[in-house]
């Protein structure tokens, strides 16, 4: 019989990995800010296309679009390396994190793997959609409702949105739990934080998405 894989626990020697943690942190809190203002700013065609072509370009003549969404992509590029570094890739690690995972039966184990499967599916649909969206400037409620309304990109934003809301809601919950904003006593009140801002995050995307689908392209 072969001998079980062994996991030695090394301490770091140096403080790379503290900083990495750090950044890691503060990309993704960058992130998790951005994606909220990114909501609010593309629900704003469910008020009428007129003010989301405002807002667009509004953001367009100060350059925020075409300075500020080059730096999105990038601040999302080093946030996938940083968290790249805890994500299991080789097959011994899959099954060591999955048996793991079935003997603790906790629920915050669950969200990691939840996490991580929905990071690989945001990281290649979203490079799609920003590089998409970025290279057809000026943004404009038509462009975007054509583009929604066009096979395969429905699907795309079909699956893209849930993984996205999915991610940016467990990973509000992580860094609350891992940098102490969360404490065990306040766990149960992060859980429905959580819970009401995957709710909430989801229905606006998707009355969202329904508005482009809906939305005349004449
Ligand atoms: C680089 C900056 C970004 C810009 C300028 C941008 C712009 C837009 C625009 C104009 C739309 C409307 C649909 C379209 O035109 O295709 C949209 C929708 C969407 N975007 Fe982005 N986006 C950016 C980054 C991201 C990122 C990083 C993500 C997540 C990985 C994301 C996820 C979504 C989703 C899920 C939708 C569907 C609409 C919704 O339900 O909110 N976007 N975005």
């Amino acid at each position: 019989m072969p001998n079980p894989p062994q996991y030695a626990l090394q301490a770091p020697t140096t403080t790379g990995p503290a900083w990495a943690d750090w950044l890691q942190l503060c990309t993704g809190a960058a992130l998790l800010l951005f994606m909220w203002a990114h909501m609010l700013l593309v629900a704003s065609v469910l008020l009428g296309p007129a003010t989301m072509n405002a807002l667009a370009g509004l953001l367009e003549a100060t350059g925020l679009v075409q300075l500020g969404g080059p730096c999105i992509g990038l601040l999302f590029l080093v946030h996938c390396v940083l968290t790249a570094r805890r994500i299991p890739f080789r097959q011994l690690e899959q099954r060591a994190i999955w048996e793991h995972a079935r003997l603790l039966k906790h629920r915050d184990t669950w969200l990691w793997l939840a996490q991580v499967a929905s990071a690989l599916v945001v990281l290649v649909l979203g490079v799609a959609h920003m590089w998409t969206v970025l290279a057809d400037l000026p943004i404009t409620a038509a462009k975007s409702a054509a583009r929604v309304q066009r096979w395969p990109w429905t699907l795309l934003y079909l699956v893209l949105l849930p993984m996205v809301e999915l991610h940016v809601a467990i990973g509000f919950y992580r860094l609350g739990v891992k940098w102490g904003f969360i404490s065990s006593r306040r766990r149960p009140l992060g859980v429905k934080a959580e819970k009401l801002l995957l709710v909430v995050c989801l229905a606006i995307g998707l009355l969202t998405l329904l508005r482009f689908l809906t939305l005349s392209v004449e």
